[in-house]
């Protein structure tokens, strides 16, 4: 889809292209459309008097053909449910729209017309028409790219408010910026591994590229000479060649920017510790992390907020092999840290490690890391929350605020000094497991001890970034988390 087959139109009635309606139903509130054609009207207003039509994410279609309804311009009215108004906030109407974007997914239907007008009695109406308009285009997604049969993807969206005073234009550039940004990122999830190298990750951020938003690629011998030990050791087993990505969005010139950094694992074996073949499976996407920062910043550049940000990713393959990095290795991280490697399979930690010391250097007001990093992060939360670490209470409202905003909610997790010395190494500074108890924790304590005192937020997606089923703005397969949370986070902190 393209931004420009997205219009604004403020009667209903225009002869426009699209010859179906979508009208979003609340329970306990009514309103009148004029349709023009005294049987539509009817038929709208008997119907929206039916409570089982606007019971939330239910979809009701109405049929209008020609022949009875002879001055009515759209063949057809989909109605979706959203409960009452009391019932109902920025998540639940993105469900709903979710679910409605996933129904036209095989409808054939191409061109639809959204009549926003009942959003607009919510007190906060601009977040909600915000949502339902995310919400549709993010339930509209299918990665169908290896299919010789493809879905036929509505590609044509009118918007239709009477309000003159509404900034729909605005409105509905922001919702397309975030969702196009999330829809991108999952497409790269659900890329397989195979095409997803390394490589093939930093000549799509390259392509990023423009004058305002700058791509930097450092290569194996490049990174070997940073000293980035820790991270070369994760790669040392693949005949993928390591790169380092770092987009850069510098609208103000004089100021220090906001990282953010990405867990780039384009495919995550375990290394000599292989995973078993059950697990291994989905590990085409433990580069999720990258995914999102990578096209949150294309998303926030475009949008032209003013607010520095640089985005890094250390993008390797972790694969097992004759130079494969052994169980027990110690290698000296970039800041001169000894890593005693204990599991191959911890190897995001090894990667984010080099990737903080990087950032460091360059004077970060602020790093936030976003990583596929513990499968303990579904043990201990589930997939309703992204586990979070921080050494800020500042910083950490304002990721949770944002998570709020987004609909990728976020819970904080302790970095407690009991489960800390799980990490101590007999031999080296530091481990990099921490054994059974805690695992999201001490993963999280690691990463810690290269931060130091930059402010920083750690975000563990290993729940969150993938789905095995569709569940209202999310399909089966990659969700694309935290891409439209770390576009929020930089309105947060343009402010
Ligand atoms: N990429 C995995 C974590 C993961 C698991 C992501 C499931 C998505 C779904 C990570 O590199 C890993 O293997 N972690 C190990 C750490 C352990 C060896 C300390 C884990 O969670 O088992
Ligand atoms: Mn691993
Ligand atoms: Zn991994």
């Amino acid at each position: 889809m393209s931004k420009n087959n997205i219009q604004h139109i403020k009667n209903i009635n225009e002869n426009n292209r699209s010859k179906t309606l979508i009208i979003p139903v609340l329970k306990d509130k009514k309103f009148s459309i004029d349709l023009l054609d005294t049987n539509a009207n009817t038929l709208l207003k008997d119907t929206l008097l039916n409570e089982c039509i606007s019971t939330n994410a239910e979809i009701t279609v109405l049929h209008t053909p020609k022949s009875l309804f002879p001055n009515f311009n759209y063949l057809r009215i989909f109605c979706i449910g959203l409960g009452t108004i009391n019932e109902s906030d920025v998540d639940s109407v993105r469900k709903s729209a979710g679910s409605l974007g996933r129904y036209f997914l095989n409808s054939n239907i191409e061109e639809v017309n959204i009549f926003i007008d009942s959003l607009k009695l919510f007190d906060e109406d601009e977040l909600i028409i915000e949502s339902f308009i995310e919400g549709f285009f993010l339930g509209n997604y299918s990665f169908d790219k290896y299919k010789k049969k493809k879905p036929k993807n509505n590609n044509f969206f009118e918007i239709t408010s009477t309000d003159s005073k509404l900034e729909i234009n605005d409105i509905a550039n922001k919702s397309y910026e975030k969702s196009e940004a999330e829809k991108n990122a999952r497409n790269l999830v659900n890329e397989p591994a195979n095409f997803l190298t390394p490589s093939k990750l930093a000549e799509i951020s390259s392509a990023l590229s423009n004058k305002n938003l700058t791509c930097n690629i450092l290569n194996k011998n490049e990174c070997k000479k940073l000293g980035m030990n820790a991270f070369l050791g994760v790669s040392q087993g693949s005949v993928e060649e390591p790169k380092l990505i770092h987009l850069s969005y510098k609208p103000l010139p004089k100021e220090n920017s906001f990282w953010y950094i990405g867990k780039a694992i384009t495919f995550d074996s375990g290394g000599l510790s292989l995973k078993p073949s059950g697990s291994m499976f989905s590990m085409k996407g433990d580069m999720g992390g990258s995914a999102a920062v990578i096209f949150a910043i294309n998303a926030i550049a475009n949008l032209g907020l003013k607010v520095n940000i640089d985005v890094l990713c250390l993008a390797t393959e972790n694969m097992p092999s004759g130079s494969a990095q052994r169980p027990s290795d110690v290698v000296e991280a970039m800041d001169g840290t000894y890593i005693e490697v204990e599991n191959t399979d911890a190897e995001g930690r090894l990667t984010l490690a080099d990737a903080i010391t990087y950032a460091k250097s360059f004077d970060p007001k602020f790093i936030i890391d976003v990583a596929t990093l513990t499968g303990a992060a579904s043990i201990g939360l589930g997939k309703g929350n992204i586990s979070a670490f921080s050494n800020n209470e500042k910083f950490m409202r304002n990721v949770k605020n944002a998570g709020e905003k987004s609909g990728d909610h976020v819970w904080q997790l302790p970095l407690d000094s009991v489960s800390k010395k799980q990490n101590n190494s007999s031999i080296a500074d530091i481990k990099n497991t921490g054994g059974r108890l805690a695992g999201t924790i001490t993963a999280a304590h690691f990463i810690n001890h290269f931060v130091g005192e930059v402010p920083w937020v750690h975000l563990d997606i290993a729940a969150n970034s993938m789905t095995s089923s569709n569940d209202g703005w999310h399909n089966k397969g990659a969700t694309g988390i935290p891409t439209r949370l770390l576009i929020e986070l930089a309105y947060i902190f343009e402010k």
